[in-house]
């Protein structure tokens, strides 16, 4: 700001604050206002908008996709941006630094960029860098709301497994039993377990993985696997072929 440009911005200041309310309790009063029909408006719905109860909690699921509320689905979205072997990397990136490098950014805007000017026509920078963290979050609110699931087995496909067959019968018991929430498929699942995308090159047998499947610890001491001893026998053939054929047959 120039000499001219400060003393007229001096004189408008003094003049504005002869006119002016003080903030007490002219603000106040205005805030209390609006305050108030906001509350109203949000008691209003909790009586005419009733929430409807969901079924009971089922504990025993294994099939439970954890996913946030919608508002969260921009930081959810993030964790799969930063998808990597590691675990940690993702929740560090999109749990920790990046909101909070954005948030202190946010913060310290006003001693950033310390000219007089608070008209957004006259701020092009800070308005695009706002515009475009909104478009950000909502393109990632709607990739979360449209994507995949992480546990989502459904989306690997692998060649040579024709509909119909015993494994494709295999590899829908592998989706549906919970396999994928611990064992990754493909890039896609969790990493509790070994990731099985080429388990059958370890030419251990069909038997051997319905054996497994049924008592883990039986055949491999120790294992921190929970036992499927409730699948059928055909159930348990078919995971079996699905699983043996993995990284030879299908692929
Ligand atoms: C709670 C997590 C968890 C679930 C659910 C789970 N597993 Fe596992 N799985 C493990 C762990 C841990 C191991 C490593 C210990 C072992 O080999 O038994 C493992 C090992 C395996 C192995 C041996 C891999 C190897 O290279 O030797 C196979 C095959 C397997 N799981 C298949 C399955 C199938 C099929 C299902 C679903 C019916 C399943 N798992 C469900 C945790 C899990």
């Amino acid at each position: 700001m120039n000499r001219a440009q400060q003393e007229a911005y001096r004189r408008d200041y003094a003049q504005a604050k002869k006119e002016g309310k003080p903030f007490f309790p002219y603000a106040i009063y205005k805030d209390h206002i609006v305050a108030i029909l906001v509350f109203a408006g949000i008691i209003g719905m909790a009586i005419w908008q009733r929430v409807p109860v969901g079924p009971p909690v089922y504990t025993a699921t294994s099939t439970f996709e954890p996913r946030p509320e919608w508002y969260f689905f921009f930081l959810f979205q993030m964790l799969k941006i930063f998808k990597n072997q590691n675990a940690l990397v993702p929740v560090i990136m999109a749990t920790f630094l990046v909101p909070n490098i954005l948030m202190v950014l946010l913060v310290g805007t006003p001693f950033i960029d310390r000219r007089a000017e608070r008209r957004i026509s006259k701020r092009p920078f800070a308005l695009s860098v706002a515009i475009l963290v909104f478009i950000g979050m909502a393109w990632l609110t709607y990739q979360g709301e449209t994507g995949a699931t992480p546990t989502s087995g459904g989306a690997v496909t692998f060649t040579g497994i024709t509909p119909g067959s015993s494994a494709a019968a295999g590899q829908t018991v592998f989706d549906t039993e919970g396999c994928t929430s611990c064992h990754m498929l493909k890039g896609a699942g969790g990493q509790v377990g070994p990731n099985l995308t080429t388990v059958g090159t370890k030419n251990l047998g069909v038997d051997w993985f319905v054996r497994h499947t049924k008592c883990p610890s039986c055949v491999t001491p120790g294992s921190q696997m929970p036992p499927f001893a409730g699948l059928t026998p055909t159930q348990l053939q078919d995971l079996g072929t699905f699983l043996n054929g993995l990284g030879t047959t299908y692929k």
